[in-house]
Protein backbone atom coordinates (compact mmCIF):
# COMPACT_ATOMS: atom_id res chain seq x y z
CA UNK A 1 0.00 0.00 0.00
CA UNK A 2 1.21 3.61 -1.04
CA UNK A 3 2.43 5.72 2.11
CA UNK A 4 -0.52 8.21 1.59
CA UNK A 5 -3.22 5.54 1.37
CA UNK A 6 -1.93 3.57 4.46
CA UNK A 7 -2.73 6.97 6.47
CA UNK A 8 -5.76 7.21 5.12
CA UNK A 9 -6.88 4.35 6.04
CA UNK A 10 -5.15 4.71 9.48
CA UNK A 11 -6.67 8.05 9.73
CA UNK A 12 -10.14 7.35 8.10
CA UNK A 13 -11.39 9.66 5.42
CA UNK A 14 -10.37 13.35 5.45
CA UNK A 15 -13.51 15.46 7.03
CA UNK A 16 -14.88 12.46 8.09
CA UNK A 17 -11.95 11.74 11.05
CA UNK A 18 -13.81 14.39 13.60
CA UNK A 19 -17.37 15.06 14.09
CA UNK A 20 -17.24 18.28 12.49
CA UNK A 21 -19.68 21.52 13.90
CA UNK A 22 -22.79 20.34 11.62
CA UNK A 23 -21.72 16.80 11.20
CA UNK A 24 -25.23 14.30 11.37
CA UNK A 25 -23.35 11.91 13.54
CA UNK A 26 -25.04 11.08 16.62
CA UNK A 27 -24.09 11.96 19.81
CA UNK A 28 -25.32 11.94 23.18
CA UNK A 29 -23.41 14.11 24.62
CA UNK A 30 -23.59 17.76 24.44
CA UNK A 31 -20.96 19.60 21.83
CA UNK A 32 -18.07 21.04 22.76
CA UNK A 33 -18.44 24.23 20.94
CA UNK A 34 -21.85 26.21 20.75
CA UNK A 35 -24.10 26.11 18.07
CA UNK A 36 -24.25 29.44 16.27
CA UNK A 37 -27.22 31.49 16.49
CA UNK A 38 -28.24 30.18 12.56
CA UNK A 39 -28.34 26.07 13.82
CA UNK A 40 -29.31 26.38 17.22
CA UNK A 41 -32.74 25.22 16.48
CA UNK A 42 -31.04 22.34 14.54
CA UNK A 43 -28.94 21.19 17.32
CA UNK A 44 -32.40 20.19 19.19
CA UNK A 45 -31.26 19.91 22.83
CA UNK A 46 -27.35 19.46 22.28
CA UNK A 47 -26.99 22.83 23.66
CA UNK A 48 -23.28 24.30 22.86
CA UNK A 49 -20.60 24.58 25.36
CA UNK A 50 -17.61 26.90 24.36
CA UNK A 51 -18.56 30.64 23.41
CA UNK A 52 -22.82 29.98 23.91
CA UNK A 53 -22.88 33.56 25.34
CA UNK A 54 -20.66 34.77 23.48
CA UNK A 55 -22.29 33.85 20.42
CA UNK A 56 -25.75 33.99 21.31
CA UNK A 57 -24.91 38.12 21.46
CA UNK A 58 -22.73 37.52 18.32
CA UNK A 59 -25.90 37.97 16.02
CA UNK A 60 -27.00 41.16 17.99
CA UNK A 61 -23.24 42.64 17.58
CA UNK A 62 -22.69 41.86 13.72
CA UNK A 63 -25.86 43.47 13.33
CA UNK A 64 -24.94 46.51 15.09
CA UNK A 65 -21.90 46.65 13.83
CA UNK A 66 -23.29 46.26 10.15
CA UNK A 67 -26.00 48.37 11.07
CA UNK A 68 -23.56 51.29 11.24
CA UNK A 69 -22.51 50.63 8.11
CA UNK A 70 -25.85 51.13 6.68
CA UNK A 71 -26.04 47.62 5.88
CA UNK A 72 -27.89 45.60 8.84
CA UNK A 73 -31.35 45.40 7.54
CA UNK A 74 -29.80 43.36 4.07
CA UNK A 75 -27.40 41.67 5.81
CA UNK A 76 -30.11 39.78 8.62
CA UNK A 77 -32.67 38.95 6.25
CA UNK A 78 -31.27 37.69 3.38
CA UNK A 79 -28.96 34.36 4.11
CA UNK A 80 -27.60 34.55 0.85
CA UNK A 81 -25.86 38.08 1.76
CA UNK A 82 -22.42 37.43 3.44
CA UNK A 83 -22.47 38.65 6.76
CA UNK A 84 -20.34 41.13 8.68
CA UNK A 85 -18.60 40.36 12.09
CA UNK A 86 -19.20 36.88 10.88
CA UNK A 87 -17.12 33.67 9.28
CA UNK A 88 -18.75 30.23 8.54
CA UNK A 89 -15.96 27.68 9.86
CA UNK A 90 -17.39 24.11 9.07
CA UNK A 91 -21.13 25.01 8.87
CA UNK A 92 -21.05 27.35 11.83
CA UNK A 93 -20.76 30.47 12.59
CA UNK A 94 -17.91 32.11 14.30
CA UNK A 95 -17.58 35.93 15.95
CA UNK A 96 -15.01 37.22 12.73
CA UNK A 97 -13.52 40.65 12.63
CA UNK A 98 -15.90 42.53 14.04
CA UNK A 99 -13.47 45.11 14.60
CA UNK A 100 -10.98 46.37 11.76
CA UNK A 101 -8.00 48.38 12.66
CA UNK A 102 -9.24 51.41 11.09
CA UNK A 103 -12.91 50.86 13.55
CA UNK A 104 -11.54 49.48 16.42
CA UNK A 105 -12.93 48.99 20.16
CA UNK A 106 -12.32 51.25 22.90
CA UNK A 107 -11.83 48.78 26.23
CA UNK A 108 -9.99 49.02 29.64
CA UNK A 109 -7.71 47.73 31.23
CA UNK A 110 -9.29 45.16 34.25
CA UNK A 111 -6.29 43.60 35.59
CA UNK A 112 -2.38 44.42 34.57
CA UNK A 113 -0.28 44.50 38.05
CA UNK A 114 3.15 43.21 38.52
CA UNK A 115 2.17 41.30 41.56
CA UNK A 116 -0.05 38.88 41.76
CA UNK A 117 -1.00 39.11 37.89
CA UNK A 118 2.31 39.14 36.77
CA UNK A 119 3.06 35.41 35.66
CA UNK A 120 6.95 35.20 35.63
CA UNK A 121 10.12 35.64 37.74
CA UNK A 122 13.15 37.76 37.04
CA UNK A 123 15.74 35.04 35.80
CA UNK A 124 18.47 37.04 34.57
CA UNK A 125 17.28 37.12 31.10
CA UNK A 126 16.18 40.79 29.60
CA UNK A 127 12.81 39.64 28.53
CA UNK A 128 12.01 37.56 31.57
CA UNK A 129 8.47 39.05 31.84
CA UNK A 130 5.53 37.93 30.97
CA UNK A 131 2.21 39.22 31.92
CA UNK A 132 -1.59 37.89 32.16
CA UNK A 133 -3.44 40.88 31.38
CA UNK A 134 -7.32 41.26 31.29
CA UNK A 135 -9.75 43.30 29.14
CA UNK A 136 -13.53 44.88 29.66
CA UNK A 137 -15.04 44.82 26.53
CA UNK A 138 -18.45 44.88 27.51
CA UNK A 139 -19.73 41.96 25.63
CA UNK A 140 -18.88 43.60 22.36
CA UNK A 141 -15.93 41.74 21.11
CA UNK A 142 -17.38 37.89 21.49
CA UNK A 143 -15.13 35.21 20.79
CA UNK A 144 -14.67 31.77 20.85
CA UNK A 145 -11.68 29.29 22.81
CA UNK A 146 -8.86 29.32 20.09
CA UNK A 147 -9.12 33.08 18.25
CA UNK A 148 -6.88 35.83 18.67
CA UNK A 149 -7.45 39.49 19.18
CA UNK A 150 -5.41 42.54 18.09
CA UNK A 151 -3.88 45.14 20.23
CA UNK A 152 -3.01 48.59 18.57
CA UNK A 153 -0.47 50.30 20.84
CA UNK A 154 -0.27 54.33 20.43
CA UNK A 155 3.31 54.02 18.86
CA UNK A 156 5.83 54.90 17.70
CA UNK A 157 6.03 51.89 15.43
CA UNK A 158 9.56 50.77 13.70
CA UNK A 159 9.23 53.62 11.20
CA UNK A 160 7.54 56.18 13.38
CA UNK A 161 3.93 55.24 12.77
CA UNK A 162 1.43 56.03 15.10
CA UNK A 163 -0.56 54.51 16.07
CA UNK A 164 1.80 51.59 15.89
CA UNK A 165 0.73 48.50 13.12
CA UNK A 166 -1.81 45.93 14.65
CA UNK A 167 -0.20 42.77 16.92
CA UNK A 168 -1.96 39.70 17.37
CA UNK A 169 -2.25 38.03 20.73
CA UNK A 170 -3.62 34.74 21.23
CA UNK A 171 -7.04 34.55 23.50
CA UNK A 172 -6.50 33.06 26.81
CA UNK A 173 -9.32 33.47 28.48
CA UNK A 174 -12.41 30.93 27.29
CA UNK A 175 -15.56 32.75 25.81
CA UNK A 176 -16.82 33.71 29.08
CA UNK A 177 -13.66 35.44 30.14
CA UNK A 178 -11.93 34.91 33.59
CA UNK A 179 -15.21 36.38 35.64
CA UNK A 180 -17.54 34.35 33.03
CA UNK A 181 -19.63 37.67 32.75
CA UNK A 182 -18.94 37.51 28.73
CA UNK A 183 -17.76 40.92 28.98
CA UNK A 184 -13.65 40.67 29.47
CA UNK A 185 -10.87 39.02 27.66
CA UNK A 186 -7.10 38.21 28.72
CA UNK A 187 -3.96 37.44 26.82
CA UNK A 188 -0.24 36.26 27.96
CA UNK A 189 1.61 38.62 26.80
CA UNK A 190 5.90 38.72 27.24
CA UNK A 191 7.69 41.72 27.52
CA UNK A 192 10.38 42.28 24.12
CA UNK A 193 13.52 43.76 25.59
CA UNK A 194 16.77 43.23 23.33
CA UNK A 195 19.94 44.78 24.98
CA UNK A 196 22.63 45.61 22.60
CA UNK A 197 20.67 43.87 19.27
CA UNK A 198 20.51 44.49 16.41
CA UNK A 199 17.62 46.88 16.55
CA UNK A 200 17.49 49.67 19.06
CA UNK A 201 14.74 52.67 19.74
CA UNK A 202 16.53 53.58 23.13
CA UNK A 203 20.33 54.83 22.82
CA UNK A 204 22.16 54.88 25.55
CA UNK A 205 21.53 56.44 28.76
CA UNK A 206 17.63 56.46 27.57
CA UNK A 207 16.15 53.27 29.14
CA UNK A 208 13.98 54.07 32.02
CA UNK A 209 12.42 51.38 34.41
CA UNK A 210 9.43 49.73 32.85
CA UNK A 211 6.32 48.79 35.53
CA UNK A 212 8.49 45.69 36.77
CA UNK A 213 11.11 47.96 37.36
CA UNK A 214 13.99 46.36 35.17
CA UNK A 215 15.97 49.20 32.68
CA UNK A 216 19.00 48.88 31.00
CA UNK A 217 20.52 52.40 31.00
CA UNK A 218 24.05 51.85 30.00
CA UNK A 219 22.81 49.89 26.96
CA UNK A 220 21.50 50.21 23.73
CA UNK A 221 17.48 49.16 23.95
CA UNK A 222 15.08 47.64 21.84
CA UNK A 223 11.63 47.70 23.49
CA UNK A 224 9.11 45.69 21.25
CA UNK A 225 6.22 48.66 20.45
CA UNK A 226 2.89 46.58 21.68
CA UNK A 227 4.21 44.50 24.17
CA UNK A 228 5.79 47.01 26.19
CA UNK A 229 2.79 48.89 25.81
CA UNK A 230 0.42 46.55 27.46
CA UNK A 231 2.96 44.93 29.96
CA UNK A 232 2.83 48.29 30.99
CA UNK A 233 -0.86 48.81 31.84
CA UNK A 234 -2.39 50.05 34.49
CA UNK A 235 -6.57 49.34 35.16
CA UNK A 236 -8.72 51.58 34.13
CA UNK A 237 -6.14 52.63 31.46
CA UNK A 238 -7.65 52.30 27.22
CA UNK A 239 -6.78 49.92 24.85
CA UNK A 240 -7.94 49.84 21.27
CA UNK A 241 -8.84 46.26 20.50
CA UNK A 242 -9.40 44.59 16.76
CA UNK A 243 -11.11 41.42 15.78
CA UNK A 244 -11.61 38.36 16.78
CA UNK A 245 -9.89 36.60 14.28
CA UNK A 246 -8.43 32.88 13.68
CA UNK A 247 -9.50 29.68 12.57
CA UNK A 248 -7.37 27.56 12.65
CA UNK A 249 -7.34 26.67 16.67
CA UNK A 250 -10.86 25.93 17.23
CA UNK A 251 -11.95 23.05 19.83
CA UNK A 252 -13.67 20.29 18.29
CA UNK A 253 -17.36 19.90 19.02
CA UNK A 254 -16.81 16.37 20.25
CA UNK A 255 -17.33 15.71 23.85
CA UNK A 256 -14.95 12.62 23.38
CA UNK A 257 -12.49 14.32 21.52
CA UNK A 258 -9.13 14.00 22.93
CA UNK A 259 -6.76 17.01 22.95
CA UNK A 260 -2.89 16.72 23.16
CA UNK A 261 -1.75 20.51 23.29
CA UNK A 262 1.86 21.14 22.88
CA UNK A 263 3.26 24.75 23.75
CA UNK A 264 6.21 26.67 23.63
CA UNK A 265 6.33 29.72 25.87
CA UNK A 266 2.94 32.68 25.69
CA UNK A 267 2.22 29.96 22.91
CA UNK A 268 0.28 28.29 26.16
CA UNK A 269 -2.68 31.40 25.59
CA UNK A 270 -5.35 29.39 23.65
CA UNK A 271 -4.59 25.75 25.47
CA UNK A 272 -5.43 27.85 29.00
CA UNK A 273 -8.46 29.10 27.05
CA UNK A 274 -9.58 25.57 26.28
CA UNK A 275 -8.66 24.42 29.67
CA UNK A 276 -10.80 26.90 31.14
CA UNK A 277 -13.66 25.64 29.30
CA UNK A 278 -13.04 21.92 29.71
CA UNK A 279 -11.82 22.49 33.51
CA UNK A 280 -12.95 25.52 35.16
CA UNK A 281 -16.46 27.16 33.83
CA UNK A 282 -19.43 26.91 34.69
CA UNK A 283 -20.16 26.61 30.73
CA UNK A 284 -18.40 23.36 30.79
CA UNK A 285 -20.06 22.12 33.68
CA UNK A 286 -22.74 18.96 33.10
CA UNK A 287 -26.35 18.34 34.92
CA UNK A 288 -24.33 15.30 36.80
CA UNK A 289 -22.17 17.47 38.45
CA UNK A 290 -18.97 16.39 36.20
CA UNK A 291 -17.68 17.89 32.84
CA UNK A 292 -19.35 18.08 29.40
CA UNK A 293 -15.90 17.37 28.38
CA UNK A 294 -15.23 13.35 28.54
CA UNK A 295 -11.90 12.99 26.44
CA UNK A 296 -8.10 13.03 27.70
CA UNK A 297 -6.57 16.59 27.68
CA UNK A 298 -2.55 16.59 28.06
CA UNK A 299 -0.81 19.12 27.64
CA UNK A 300 3.26 19.31 26.99
CA UNK A 301 4.53 23.15 28.13
CA UNK A 302 7.98 24.19 27.20
CA UNK A 303 10.02 27.25 28.99
CA UNK A 304 13.54 28.15 29.54
CA UNK A 305 12.99 28.30 33.35
CA UNK A 306 11.06 27.13 35.85
CA UNK A 307 10.10 30.77 37.21
CA UNK A 308 8.69 30.56 33.32
CA UNK A 309 6.06 28.42 33.91
CA UNK A 310 3.12 30.15 32.91
CA UNK A 311 0.11 29.01 34.42
CA UNK A 312 1.70 25.92 36.81
CA UNK A 313 -0.58 26.97 39.51
CA UNK A 314 -3.96 25.90 37.37
CA UNK A 315 -2.18 23.05 35.80
CA UNK A 316 -1.51 22.17 38.83
CA UNK A 317 -4.89 21.91 39.82
CA UNK A 318 -6.55 20.80 37.08
CA UNK A 319 -4.01 17.28 37.67
CA UNK A 320 -5.45 17.18 41.17
CA UNK A 321 -9.07 17.58 40.26
CA UNK A 322 -9.41 15.37 37.39
CA UNK A 323 -6.52 12.98 37.13
CA UNK A 324 -8.35 10.62 35.01
CA UNK A 325 -8.80 13.03 31.99
CA UNK A 326 -5.77 16.06 32.64
CA UNK A 327 -1.84 15.36 31.98
CA UNK A 328 0.07 17.64 32.62
CA UNK A 329 4.16 17.21 31.35
CA UNK A 330 6.40 20.28 31.01
CA UNK A 331 10.29 20.76 29.75
CA UNK A 332 12.72 23.52 30.99
CA UNK A 333 15.26 23.85 28.71
CA UNK A 334 17.86 25.55 30.46
CA UNK A 335 17.09 23.51 33.82
CA UNK A 336 16.32 19.86 33.02
CA UNK A 337 18.50 17.34 30.57
CA UNK A 338 17.25 13.99 29.06
CA UNK A 339 18.61 10.96 30.19
CA UNK A 340 21.28 11.31 26.60
CA UNK A 341 22.87 14.70 28.09
CA UNK A 342 20.35 16.85 25.40
CA UNK A 343 18.61 20.26 26.60
CA UNK A 344 15.23 19.51 27.18
CA UNK A 345 12.69 20.36 24.83
CA UNK A 346 9.25 20.31 24.52
CA UNK A 347 9.72 17.22 21.78
CA UNK A 348 12.05 15.50 24.10
CA UNK A 349 9.91 15.31 27.01
CA UNK A 350 7.02 13.85 24.35
CA UNK A 351 9.83 11.41 23.16
CA UNK A 352 9.26 10.01 26.42
CA UNK A 353 5.68 8.87 25.95
CA UNK A 354 6.10 8.54 22.62
CA UNK A 355 4.22 5.10 22.03
CA UNK A 356 1.47 6.24 24.55
CA UNK A 357 0.98 9.69 22.32
CA UNK A 358 1.32 7.24 18.56
CA UNK A 359 -1.63 5.36 20.05
CA UNK A 360 -3.55 8.11 21.23
CA UNK A 361 -2.99 9.78 17.55
CA UNK A 362 -4.40 6.91 16.04
CA UNK A 363 -7.74 7.53 17.71
CA UNK A 364 -10.01 9.33 15.10
CA UNK A 365 -11.03 11.29 18.34
CA UNK A 366 -7.58 12.95 18.95
CA UNK A 367 -6.93 16.39 17.87
CA UNK A 368 -3.49 17.81 18.12
CA UNK A 369 -2.68 21.58 19.22
CA UNK A 370 0.80 23.26 18.91
CA UNK A 371 1.59 26.92 19.47
CA UNK A 372 4.15 28.90 19.64
CA UNK A 373 7.86 28.97 18.63
CA UNK A 374 8.24 27.82 14.62
CA UNK A 375 10.81 25.13 15.73
CA UNK A 376 8.35 22.59 17.26
CA UNK A 377 7.16 21.30 14.21
CA UNK A 378 10.69 19.82 12.99
CA UNK A 379 10.60 18.63 16.92
CA UNK A 380 7.60 16.52 16.02
CA UNK A 381 9.23 15.13 13.30
CA UNK A 382 11.86 14.24 15.58
CA UNK A 383 10.38 12.93 17.84
CA UNK A 384 7.04 10.58 15.96
CA UNK A 385 9.61 10.00 12.78
CA UNK A 386 11.29 6.99 14.11
CA UNK A 387 7.62 5.50 15.37
CA UNK A 388 5.97 6.06 12.22
CA UNK A 389 8.94 4.33 10.21
CA UNK A 390 8.43 1.46 12.77
CA UNK A 391 4.83 1.29 11.52
CA UNK A 392 5.59 1.79 7.85
CA UNK A 393 4.75 5.19 7.74
CA UNK A 394 6.56 9.10 7.13
CA UNK A 395 5.97 11.06 9.69
CA UNK A 396 5.16 14.10 7.34
CA UNK A 397 2.65 12.10 5.89
CA UNK A 398 0.99 11.13 8.79
CA UNK A 399 0.78 14.67 9.83
CA UNK A 400 -0.56 15.95 7.22
CA UNK A 401 -3.25 13.35 6.68
CA UNK A 402 -4.13 14.44 9.81
CA UNK A 403 -4.14 17.99 9.01
CA UNK A 404 -6.46 17.50 5.83
CA UNK A 405 -9.00 16.01 8.72
CA UNK A 406 -8.61 18.66 10.97
CA UNK A 407 -7.12 17.24 13.77
CA UNK A 408 -3.51 18.90 13.46
CA UNK A 409 -4.23 22.54 14.19
CA UNK A 410 -0.91 24.58 14.23
CA UNK A 411 -0.12 27.83 15.14
CA UNK A 412 3.49 29.07 15.12
CA UNK A 413 5.37 32.62 14.65
C1 LIG B 1 -1.38 34.76 15.58
C2 LIG B 1 -0.38 35.34 16.56
C3 LIG B 1 -0.62 35.20 17.91
C4 LIG B 1 0.29 35.73 18.83
N1 LIG B 1 0.05 35.57 20.16
C5 LIG B 1 0.90 36.05 21.06
C6 LIG B 1 0.66 35.85 22.46
O1 LIG B 1 -0.32 35.22 22.86
N2 LIG B 1 1.54 36.42 23.33
C7 LIG B 1 2.64 37.09 22.91
O2 LIG B 1 3.40 37.60 23.76
N3 LIG B 1 2.90 37.27 21.59
C8 LIG B 1 2.05 36.77 20.67
N4 LIG B 1 2.28 36.98 19.34
C9 LIG B 1 3.39 37.88 18.94
C10 LIG B 1 2.88 39.35 18.95
O3 LIG B 1 1.98 39.55 17.88
C11 LIG B 1 3.99 40.39 18.76
O4 LIG B 1 4.74 40.04 17.62
C12 LIG B 1 4.94 40.48 19.95
O5 LIG B 1 4.23 40.88 21.12
C13 LIG B 1 6.05 41.50 19.69
O6 LIG B 1 5.45 42.72 19.36
P1 LIG B 1 6.10 44.10 19.82
O7 LIG B 1 5.31 45.19 19.19
O8 LIG B 1 6.30 44.16 21.27
O9 LIG B 1 7.54 44.01 19.17
P2 LIG B 1 8.02 44.79 17.86
O10 LIG B 1 8.21 46.21 18.16
O11 LIG B 1 7.10 44.43 16.75
O12 LIG B 1 9.43 44.11 17.63
C14 LIG B 1 9.53 42.78 17.20
C15 LIG B 1 10.89 42.53 16.64
O13 LIG B 1 11.15 43.39 15.57
C16 LIG B 1 12.54 43.69 15.56
N5 LIG B 1 12.74 44.98 14.86
C17 LIG B 1 12.72 46.23 15.38
N6 LIG B 1 12.97 47.15 14.43
C18 LIG B 1 13.15 46.47 13.28
C19 LIG B 1 13.42 46.83 11.95
N7 LIG B 1 13.56 48.10 11.60
N8 LIG B 1 13.53 45.85 11.04
C20 LIG B 1 13.36 44.56 11.36
N9 LIG B 1 13.08 44.15 12.60
C21 LIG B 1 12.99 45.07 13.55
C22 LIG B 1 12.94 43.77 17.00
O14 LIG B 1 14.32 43.48 17.16
C23 LIG B 1 12.03 42.73 17.64
O15 LIG B 1 12.68 41.49 17.80
C24 LIG B 1 1.43 36.43 18.39
C25 LIG B 1 1.66 36.56 17.01
C26 LIG B 1 0.77 36.03 16.12
C27 LIG B 1 1.05 36.18 14.64
N1 LIG C 1 -0.80 32.02 17.90
C1 LIG C 1 0.48 32.19 17.69
O1 LIG C 1 1.00 32.13 16.59
C2 LIG C 1 1.33 32.47 18.88
C3 LIG C 1 0.76 32.60 20.14
C4 LIG C 1 1.58 32.84 21.23
C5 LIG C 1 2.94 32.96 21.05
N2 LIG C 1 3.45 32.85 19.81
C6 LIG C 1 4.89 32.97 19.58
O2 LIG C 1 5.50 31.91 20.31
C7 LIG C 1 6.80 32.32 20.70
C8 LIG C 1 6.95 32.00 22.18
O3 LIG C 1 8.09 32.61 22.64
P1 LIG C 1 8.32 32.94 24.14
O4 LIG C 1 9.39 33.97 24.18
O5 LIG C 1 7.03 33.18 24.83
O6 LIG C 1 8.87 31.55 24.65
P2 LIG C 1 9.97 31.24 25.77
O7 LIG C 1 9.49 31.66 27.09
O8 LIG C 1 11.31 31.70 25.30
O9 LIG C 1 9.92 29.66 25.72
C9 LIG C 1 10.23 28.96 24.54
C10 LIG C 1 10.80 27.62 24.92
O10 LIG C 1 10.94 26.83 23.73
C11 LIG C 1 12.29 26.39 23.66
N3 LIG C 1 12.70 26.19 22.26
C12 LIG C 1 13.58 26.91 21.50
N4 LIG C 1 13.72 26.36 20.30
C13 LIG C 1 12.93 25.27 20.28
C14 LIG C 1 12.65 24.28 19.31
N5 LIG C 1 13.22 24.28 18.11
N6 LIG C 1 11.78 23.31 19.62
C15 LIG C 1 11.18 23.27 20.83
N7 LIG C 1 11.40 24.16 21.80
C16 LIG C 1 12.27 25.15 21.52
C17 LIG C 1 13.10 27.45 24.35
O11 LIG C 1 14.34 26.91 24.77
P3 LIG C 1 15.73 27.74 24.78
O12 LIG C 1 15.37 29.19 24.66
O13 LIG C 1 16.35 27.39 26.09
O14 LIG C 1 16.51 27.25 23.62
C18 LIG C 1 12.19 27.74 25.53
O15 LIG C 1 12.32 26.79 26.53
C19 LIG C 1 6.93 33.79 20.36
O16 LIG C 1 7.67 33.87 19.16
C20 LIG C 1 5.49 34.23 20.16
O17 LIG C 1 5.38 35.30 19.25
C21 LIG C 1 2.68 32.59 18.73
Amino acid sequence: MAQSTAVAALLGAAGTAFIAPGSTRPSTAPALRGASPVDAGAQGSSAGLAGTAALASLAGVAMAAAAGRKAGATSCRAAAVKKKGVKVVHGKEIPWNLFSPKAPYQGKVVENDFHPQTLTQPTGDANWETTHVTFDHGGKVPYIEGQSIGVIAPGPDKKGEQPAKIRLYSIASSAVGDDQTSKTVSLCVKRVVEVDGTHANREKGQDKPDKAGTAYPDNKVYRGVCSNHTCDMTPGDEVLITGPTGAEMLLPTDPEANIIMLATGTGIAPMRSYLRLLFHDKAGASSDGGRKFKGIAWLFMGVPYSKSLLYDDEHQAYTKAFPDQFRYDYAVSREQKNAAGQKMYIQTKMAEYAEELWELMQDEKTHVYMCGLKGMESGMAECFGPIAEKNGLVWTEFAKAMKKADRYHVEVY
